[in-house]
């Protein structure tokens, strides 16, 4: 990533400009930039190459320029690196452009090529690389693009290769790397100490299921802790799923790539707090010893549960690791979860929906994504829906008997394990693209993570 953002001032000038004010550049360009311009009909959209026309250099590259709809959108200029040639450019845009531009310019080289062979990989074009004047911006927008690529890795990883272990391990490589902590609860022990929702989940799988807790930050800071759901796979467990919607199901661990994410841009930005990450990461797999529908577990809080759908597994490996978040006096608890196919209906693919019991913390997410282009939708935690997961045994059931309100039900269970008066975002996230966009190939995708990131950072430096 470093090759392709650098400092000066050298190269071919790249020009940023957005459609509204292309005509009044045109107007001020050379004649034969206008005629050249207008014969290889451009009309003021995408990618233009201009050559030069003095007799010394002629026919050579001169100057490229780019016009969007919206310079200041993170993904404008999201297939601006694939669509040049290569070579050194430099960066001609408005300064209040150049953050999203150089995020962009990043995201565009992504591509997950792990399982491609070297001969594949080999035919790949050569990326060109974009200088820009300010070392600060550089920083920022490689912090923002590992994080993200993080997140899509990790999503990306086919199962068989993204097992609870594996998480464990790339926290683990990540605490190293900012000089933070891992403890990991694994298998039996769970039971040991107490979280029995995570082991009955994940106690069907040869791959053990663990709670991983990473901690980070100065003790003294404000506290604040991220929660994210691992399961590796889901099968649906004994409520099997179909083979459609079993088919994506590596990216039920997205909530624990949107933590790690989220912890990767905390600790690289040095921000002021102490951060804690808890991962319960599990297989929801078929065997013998697996939980079955109609079971009743008695959760780390002591509110007793009845499996109603085996399917509904998220909710509960949550729910313990969310028990303990609070155990443990933060000011605000943040989870992330691939939690509900009803977040999907109600929202559709590209926005995150999230819940919180506080107003405030909700307009600031909200009001921090719309201006980095991370929308994040507020949903309502609407009281009487509670009755829906009654149980006529425990003390709740899992889900909902019903098929309305699916994405309220689960963000209303998980509620109950949160007390009252902790500060506490839901959100649930599809972390998949299901559509390639400007930046965003398909496959794993951050969603509400820049946002919650800049909510954190304006309200903690
Ligand atoms: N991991 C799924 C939810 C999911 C499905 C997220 C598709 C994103 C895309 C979750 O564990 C699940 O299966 N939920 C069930 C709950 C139901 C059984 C109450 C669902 O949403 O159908
Ligand atoms: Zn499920
Ligand atoms: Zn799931």
């Amino acid at each position: 990533m470093n090759n392709l953002l650098t400092l000066g001032n050298n190269g071919t000038p790249l020009t940023i400009i957005e459609k509204s004010a292309y005509s009044q550049w045109l107007a001020s360009q050379s004649q034969s930039n206008q005629q050249w311009l207008q014969q290889t009909n451009y009309h003021g959209e995408g990618l233009a190459l201009l050559p030069n026309f003095s007799t010394k250099e002629e026919g050579t590259l001169c100057h490229a320029i780019f016009v969007v709809e919206n310079a200041s959108h993170y993904f404008a200029c999201g297939n601006l690196i694939t669509l040049l040639p290569p070579g050194q450019y430099k960066l001609n845009a408005a300064k209040e452009y150049h953050q999203a531009i150089c995020f962009g310019w990043l995201m565009g080289a992504y591509e997950f090529s792990t399982y491609k062979t070297q001969k594949a990989k080999e035919t790949k074009k050569e990326l060109p690389s974009l200088a820009v004047i300010d070392q600060e911006l550089i920083d920022s927008a490689i912090r923002y693009a590992q994080a993200t690529a993080l997140v899509r890795d990790l999503v990306n990883t086919p199962a068989a290769d993204m097992m609870p272990q594996n998480i464990g391990d790339t926290a683990q490589a990540l605490a190293e790397l900012f000089d933070g902590q891992v403890s990991q609860i694994i298998g039996e022990d769970l039971l040991v100490h107490n979280y029995p929702t995570i082991h009955a989940v994940g106690r069907a799988s040869v791959h053990q299921p663990r709670l991983i807790d990473l901690t980070w930050g100065n003790k003294k800071n404000p506290h604040i802790t991220l929660v994210g759901k691992g399961v590796c796979f889901d099968s649906g467990g004994l409520d099997l799923k179909p083979a459609a919607g079993m088919r994506n199901m590596k990216k039920d661990m997205g909530g624990a790539a949107h933590v790690l994410g989220l912890a990767r841009l905390i600790m690289s930005h040095k921000l002021p707090i102490y951060l804690r990450v808890l991962i319960p990461a599990v297989e929801n797999a078929v065997s013998s010893n697996a939980m079955r529908p109609g079971d009743v577990i008695t959760t780390r809080k002591g509110i007793t549960v009845e499996i109603d759908n085996t399917d509904a597994e998220g909710r509960l490996v949550l729910c313990d690791a969310l028990a303990e978040a609070d155990n443990d006096k933060t000011e605000l608890i943040i989870d992330f979860a691939t939690l509900t196919g009803a977040m999907r209906v109600a929202l559709g693919t590209e926005i995150a929906g999230f819940f919180t019991t506080n107003d405030k913390i909700a307009e600031g997410i909200t009001n921090a994504g719309n201006k980095i282009n991370d929308p994040a939708w507020r949903m309502p935690l609407y009281q009487p829906y509670t009755d829906l997961f009654s149980s006529t045994i425990a003390d709740m059931s899992n889900c909902s008997a019903g098929p309305f309100g699916g994405a309220i039900t689960a963000a209303l269970y998980l509620e109950k394990f949160v007390s009252k008066n902790t500060n506490w975002v839901h959100f649930d996230v599809m972390a998949f693209n299901v559509r390639s966009l400007s930046g965003r190939p398909l496959g794993g995708e951050a969603f509400g993570m820049r946002a919650v990131f800049n909510y954190l950072q304006a309200k903690y430096t």
